[in-house]
């Protein structure tokens, strides 16, 4: 369970989990998820073509629906659990443990798309996660949240993959790579370059990697899926191992 993180809102986390959960479809067909947590607005949907789900995330969190009657198939092979994009101020508590525990046994990778700030939405989608990725552009405001929520997953605990640095430009107005390290105190940074090729893709309702995989963005998006990936494998041979050790000590 992989969660895209960021306190402040635009930097690209929907895009992201859109991206990387098409990339991963393609080795794992039928096998990845990815799942809205903003309950007050999703938009996860729309970057796939979806705009109005008869099933959503709030009827499995709040009432009593079934996971498999809200999950959309694409024919691309990813999976998607869309929210409501219909106004509501309906604030109320939410544990998506009962939910995502269900799904777990479902699915090899899950991915959720988060809500910006810290409301508790966001906090109940931090503990249900494995490992998260904190999105983050080269500028001041979004490089300040990002060592936000650095902090509240140090508080619940929950291993940081990496930072995703999205939409560079390389213009003399970005804070450098450099100094963005320093400042976050965090080596692992995959960058995402700005690309025309990202907005015109979600207005066609497909992730950038399917729409036009060759575009700057969809490279650095199947990049980063090879790293998770890799992370992935490295992670099933660890369980592997530690499951071999405890049965030789029966
Ligand atoms: N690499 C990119 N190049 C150009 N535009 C991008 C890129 N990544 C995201 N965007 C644009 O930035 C906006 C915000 O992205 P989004 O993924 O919705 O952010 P968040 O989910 O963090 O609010 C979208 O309109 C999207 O088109
Ligand atoms: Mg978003």
């Amino acid at each position: 369970m992989l969660g895209v993180f960021s306190a402040k809102g635009g930097v690209g986390k929907t895009t992201t989990v859109s991206n990387l959960g098409a990339a991963l479809a393609q080795k794992k067909r039928g096998k990845v998820l990815i799942m809205e947590t903003n309950m007050t607005a999703s938009n996860l949907g729309l970057y796939l073509g979806v705009v109005d789900p008869p099933v959503v995330v709030q009827d499995l969190v709040y009432g009593r629906v079934r996971p498999e009657e809200a999950i959309l198939k694409t024919p691309y092979g990813l999976h998607l659990l869309p929210g409501s994009v219909a106004y509501t101020d309906e604030v109320t508590a939410v544990d998506f443990s009962p939910l995502t525990e269900a799904l777990r046994r479902k699915y090899e990778v899950i991915i959720l798309d988060t809500a910006p700030g810290f409301a508790p939405e966001v906090t109940a989608a931090m503990r249900v996660c494995d490992s998260i990725l904190v999105c983050c552009q080269p500028q001041v405001p979004a490089i300040a949240g990002t060592l936000q929520t650095l902090r509240m997953a140090e508080r619940l605990k929950v291993p940081v993959l990496c930072c995703v640095l999205t939409r560079v430009t390389g213009r003399r107005w970005e804070i450098p790579l450099p100094e963005i390290r320093r400042t976050l105190g965090w080596p692992a940074l995959a960058e995402i370059p700005e690309d025309e090729a990202v907005p015109e893709s979600i207005t066609r309702g497909t992730p950038v990697v399917l729409w036009a995989p060759r575009s700057p963005a969809a490279v650095g998006y199947l990049k980063l899926a090879e790293q998770l990936l890799s992370h992935l494998r490295r992670r099933k041979a660890r369980k592997g191992v530690k499951k071999v050790k405890r049965g030789s000590r029966r």
